[in-house]
Formats: structure tokens, sequence, C-alpha cells
């Protein structure tokens, strides 16, 4: 999103080196930043972890996760990749290991190098990091630290995530990721909303129906379950990527193109939802949960079997409506639905425009459909502006729905990087505009609380949904009994 400005040699320290999220989506981000040539020469990543093993052992397994991730095998600049890389064995809550990591920050040359400590570990572990980092002085004015989601499991516990973080980092320094926001598209949509003059007018409720958001997916829970099945689909998707999607559509223009301008706009929009509690959550909300597919497909279990746990109320799947209650948008719903073991890999934001106030066109001509604009994040980025034109051709005239369809790989011919690649750069550049502030994550969770609660209180398990389905058939109802329907993609 900013140019990309050169970057003086910087340290990045990886709490929780061994594990899977160093390994499959950090280290190959950063590699392919080295390969384009925006890592400088004299950076360094330390890799911190509680195994005793040293460089060359975490080099063999960052080595190992790169070659899985791109068949960088062999290429010299694998190699030279690899030489960036130590570790160093710590305790985070012990004292061994502190002393080294101190000389290792000490050894780096010049003074004024940005310390980025990425805390890719349990959450349960991010105060005492911050608490060892601030009791040894290593935190100077240049460091920041960079921690993922989940933060915290409800306000109260971000609150204190946010607490212990705040005592040893100061907020500008502080980086949350939600990865959704270094998404392609996501960014693109800020673009094409106040880039451009045609859309602004019309983006209200006089002339929008309603908006969908959808992140579904195909896979199930995957070797996570004993994290999934203490979180669910509310917890793991709703509270930050569903939501940090809603707030990029329904947001006023902010003043400027600067990262709090953008979060504080974010944060209103929040603040404007409806609430959804005891009173309303069972016309709201739909839970599901997967179970065997219908057929049955070899590997595809159901969740409960997948955790081992008989009875869990988890749920993998949720769709649900609100609104943003502000001028804009007074009456307009917002329909969010997200899942596993779907039917496809899709996440997109459907925008429906009113239709036109009287049709002159015969019935025999076909019907008039709304415009859409669809903005798609994966697969195949892009975006559809479905319109109504004249089928071509003699015949007489008939009525045919057509999408003005751009994909952004064909169109630009460019990869798209990973999210991770813009985001950790970003914290590099002290970019803070794609992370999320500490009140955004905490009205969040105030939001779903009491959805939370009202869940809680329900004797009702979440409805179960066959494998490779869109879900509970109720949360087809959810959206029908609006008189609407979920966005198929039929061009
Ligand atoms: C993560 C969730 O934040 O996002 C996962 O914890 C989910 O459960 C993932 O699978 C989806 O990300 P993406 O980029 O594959 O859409």
């Amino acid at each position: 999103m900013t140019p990309q400005a050169a970057l003086s040699p910087f340290d990045l320290v990886i709490f929780g080196g061994t594990g899977d999220l160093a390994l499959r989506k950090l280290l190959p981000a950063l590699f392919h930043r080295f390969v384009e040539g925006q890592i400088p020469a004299g950076t360094r990543v330390l890799g911190i972890a509680r195994d005793v093993i040293g460089d060359d052992e975490w080099r063999a397994r960052a080595q190992a996760a790169l070659e899985r991730a791109d068949g960088a095998a062999g290429t010299d600049a694998l190699d030279r990749f690899l030489r960036l890389l130590s570790y160093c064995a710590l305790d985070i809550e012990g004292v061994a290991g502190w002393d080294e990591l101190a000389r290792w920050l000490a050894a780096g040359e010049g003074g004024d190098r940005v310390r980025v400590f990425y805390l890719a570990t349990s959450p349960a572990l991010f105060a005492a990091a911050c608490d060892g980092l601030r009791s040894r002085g290593l935190i100077d004015e240049r460091s920041r630290v960079v921690i993922e989601k989940p933060i915290g499991r409800d306000l109260a516990t971000a609150r204190e995530i946010n607490a212990a973080i705040g005592r040893a980092f100061e907020e500008r320094n502080t980086f949350r990721i939600d990865h959704y926001l270094g998404k392609e598209t996501v960014q693109n949509l800020i673009v094409l909303r106040f880039g451009n003059a045609l859309f602004e007018p019309l983006w209200r409720a006089e002339h929008i129906d309603h908006v969908q958001i959808t992140v579904a997916e195909t896979i199930g829970v995957e070797q996570r379950g004993a994290y999934y099945d203490g979180a669910g689909a509310l917890r793991d998707m709703v509270q930050n990527h569903l939501l940090q999607l809603l707030c990029l559509v329904a947001m006023e223009p902010p003043a400027t193109f600067d990262a709090d301008a953008i979060r504080d706009e974010k944060l209103k929009v929040l603040h404007s939802l409806a609430p959804i509690d005891a009173g309303n959550v069972a016309q709201r909300t739909v839970r599901g949960q997967y179970r065997e597919s219908v057929p049955p497909v070899p590997g595809v279990r159901a969740y409960a079997d997948e955790v081992g746990k008989r009875g869990t109320r988890t749920e993998t799947f949720v769709a649900l409506k609100t609104e943003v209650r502000n001028w804009r948008w007074a009456g307009v719903p917002f329909y969010l639905r997200t899942g596993k073991r779907l039917p496809e890999r899709v996440s997109e934001i459907v925008i429906t425009f009113r239709a036109v106030p009287h049709s002159i066109f015969d019935a025999s001509a076909g019907t008039l459909s709304p415009n859409k604009l669809v903005v798609r994040l994966q697969p195949d980025e892009g975006i559809k502006l479905w319109l109504m034109i004249k089928s071509p051709g003699p015949g007489g005239l008939r009525l045919r729905r057509v999408p003005l369809d751009m994909s952004f790989a064909s169109a630009f011919g460019v990869r798209q990087p990973e999210a991770y690649e813009r985001l950790l750069l970003d914290v590099v550049r002290g970019n803070p505009m794609l992370f999320m502030r500490r009140d955004e994550v905490e009205a969040a969770w105030q939001w779903i609380d009491p959805i939370l609660a009202a869940w809680d209180a329900d004797d009702d398990a979440p409805k179960s949904y066959p494998s490779g389905t869109w879900g509970p058939s109720a949360a087809i109802a959810l959206i029908e009994r609006d008189g609407r329907t979920w966005h198929e993609d039929a061009g």
C-alpha cells in the first residue's frame, strides 16, 4: 500500500521459531521478499523456542519448510537466505537463554536498527515474553512487537493481553495482525471506494439493498483441533476477519490516507453495529457444525470425530445478520457467513444495489436483476460488476445479466504477494495501517461477547450440516426470510 521504500537492515526475533506459523508462513514470506531483493544485506533473523537445538538444525528445518512452500530447493538464494538465520534456545517463563538473546541483539551493527519481536507463540506466553524483554532492557525506541490472533477469547481476556503488551510497548509500536488486511483485494477495496467518484454517491442505503460477506473454506480443522474446539467460527473468523471486511465496506471516507484516520473510521462502524443478544440471537444467527459428507468421502470426517470430542458444541459455521446503525446504512442488512468444509474456497463481498424503480420492459423480455458489485478476495482476486444488457443478436429484445469482470491475475499478470509478505515489511517500515488498533480489537469483542453469551445460555447445539454443503438449511432461511438469496456466481 505504501510505496516500496528502501529498508535499512533490521533484526527480526521470532518467538515460537520452531512452530507452524514461523515455518509455514513467516519464513516463506520473508524468503519471497528476499528473493525480490527487498531484504537488505545485514538483516538478521533469530528463531527462539524452548527446543535445545543449534543454528544448523533450525536452518535445516527452515530449509525443509521453504522447499515445501515453493520448491526453492538448491537455489543460491536459499543458501544466502539461510545464512541470515540464527537460533537461540530460550525459556520465555524461565531464565535460560535471555542472556544469549541480549548478546545477539547487542551484536547488531549500528545502534539504530529496527527490532521486530514477533510473538508467534500461544497468547498465554505474550505477557511473559513482553515482561522478559522489558525487564532486561531489550526494548528500545525502535523496537516493535507483532502479535497474532487469538487476541483473547472475549473482551476481558483481550483487555488482559492488550494491557500486558501495553506495559512493554507503546501502541504505535504494537502490530496486531489480521492477515485478511494484508490481502491484495482488501486493500483494493479502499482504493475502489475512495479512488473513484463513481461509487461514493451510490454507497448508501438509498441505493444499496444489502451487503453479503462470505468467507468459505473447504478444509476442516486439520491439526488445529485443540485450539479450534475452544474457539469456534465466531471467535476464529467473525470477530476479526469478517468484521474487518465489514468495516472497510461500511466506513466513512477517512480525512486522509493515514493509519489512524482509517482506524478511527473502522472503529465507528464497530460501535454502530446493531447488537445481537439473547433477545434476537435466534432470529439473527445460525451456527452449524459439519458432519461426514453424504455420500461419505474418504478422509472427510465429522468435526466431532476429528477433534475426538463427541457432543462438542463448537460451531464450524456461522451465518448472521446485522446492521450498521448510522445515517448512511440505516435499514441495510449486512449478512455474514463463514464456515469450514463448505463446497468451495471463496471469500467475497457482494454489494447488491436496489432494483430499478420501474421496469419499462415487457415480461417477455425477461426479468431485471439488480446490479451487484462483487469484490473477490480469493481465489482469483478481482472485481465483477453485474449489469443488465440486451442479449446480443437478432430475435427481439431479451434482457441478459452479464458481469464486467476484472481478474487481477489475468489483467496484470503479477504474482499476488502473500498477506504476510506485505504485513511483515509494513512492521519493519513502521506502517500500522493494516494492523488492528487496541480499541478496534476490544470494540469487536464488545459486539461478539453478547452473542457468545446468548449461545452459551441456549440449550440448542449447533445444527449439523453434511461436509461439502453450504451449512445448515437455516442459514439459507436466514436470508430468504427477507426475500433475498446468497449470491451464487452464475457467470
Ligand atoms: C485463520 C483462521 O485466521 O484464517 C483459520 O484461524 C482459517 O481457521 C484461516 O483457516 C483462513 O485464512 P485464508 O487466508 O486461508 O482465507
